[in-house]
């Protein structure tokens, strides 16, 4: 079986997943936090080299100060306990996204996740945190500038060795649960030629046997990349 090598995943449908329970929208998120263990030893097992979650977005700021503080609070807790599991399974940690804006405790977490699995030769497990691809691309666009390269000098592959993904292999295969059908600002430079895969089920409900579906799925793809 074709094994992606990038696999990215929207995690969607926590607070719906939590309605449905008549629970606050923040158990939800919590819930969601146990499918990512889950899926993260899934993922390592079968092979994949890069997994992206998608976890805040830099449009996800809107939503009331009361769910933002606790989505804050839960990632910082999960910063801190996800080491063990990171080193057992030698998963490499790597933030994607703008620290700027972030309280500066998640970004001390951020950094020690990362250099306390930095030796690691594993699957890199990418979180996407104050993340968007807007930014990244605008962000790429004035590093450009900044590094002084001429106008014949920006290119493709000036603008890949900006962007937060750099060396990064592209997105092979695009998840996204809760039954939207969007991608709500998330790798789109990195996903161009990804495959898509969509799933009604909440995040909360999503597990190692869904992605074992997802990747059968994507191996029945062909893929052609514009050729014939
Ligand atoms: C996804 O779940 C997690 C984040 C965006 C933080 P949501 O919180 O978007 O859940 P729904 O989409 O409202 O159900
Ligand atoms: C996308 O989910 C962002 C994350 C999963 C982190 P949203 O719930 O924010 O997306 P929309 O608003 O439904 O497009
Ligand atoms: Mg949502």
């Amino acid at each position: 079986m074709t094994v992606p090598t990038h696999v990215a995943i929207i995690m969607d449908g926590n607070g719906r997943w939590a309605a449905q329970r008549g629970w606050a929208r923040i158990k939800g998120h919590k819930a969601g936090v146990q499918t990512v263990e889950h899926i993260l030893e899934a993922a390592s097992d079968a092979g994949i080299r890069h997994l992206s979650l998608y976890a805040f977005s830099t449009e996800n700021w809107k939503r009331p100060a009361l769910e933002v503080g606790a989505l804050m609070a839960l990632l910082r807790m999960y910063l801190r306990i996800f080491l063990p599991q990171l080193t057992r399974k030698g998963i490499r940690f790597h933030h994607l996204g703008s620290l700027e804006g972030m309280p500066e405790g998640i970004r001390q977490d951020i950094r020690a996740l990362e250099d306390a699995t930095a030796a690691n030769s594993g699957m890199t497990f990418h979180l996407a945190v104050n993340y968007g691809s807007r930014l990244e691309l605008a962000q790429a666009a004035r590093r450009c500038v900044e590094d002084g390269l001429r106008p014949d000098q920006v290119d493709e592959a000036a603008l890949e060795v900006r962007l937060w993904t750099a060396g990064v292999p592209d997105v092979d295969l695009l998840i996204r649960t809760s039954g939207e059908h969007r991608i709500s600002n998330f790798m789109l430079w990195q996903s161009a030629y990804a495959e898509l895969y969509m799933t009604d089920l909440l995040w909360p409900d999503f597990g190692p046997a869904q992605l074992q579906e997802a990747l059968e799925d994507f191996a029945q793809r062909e893929r052609r990349f514009g050729g014939i």
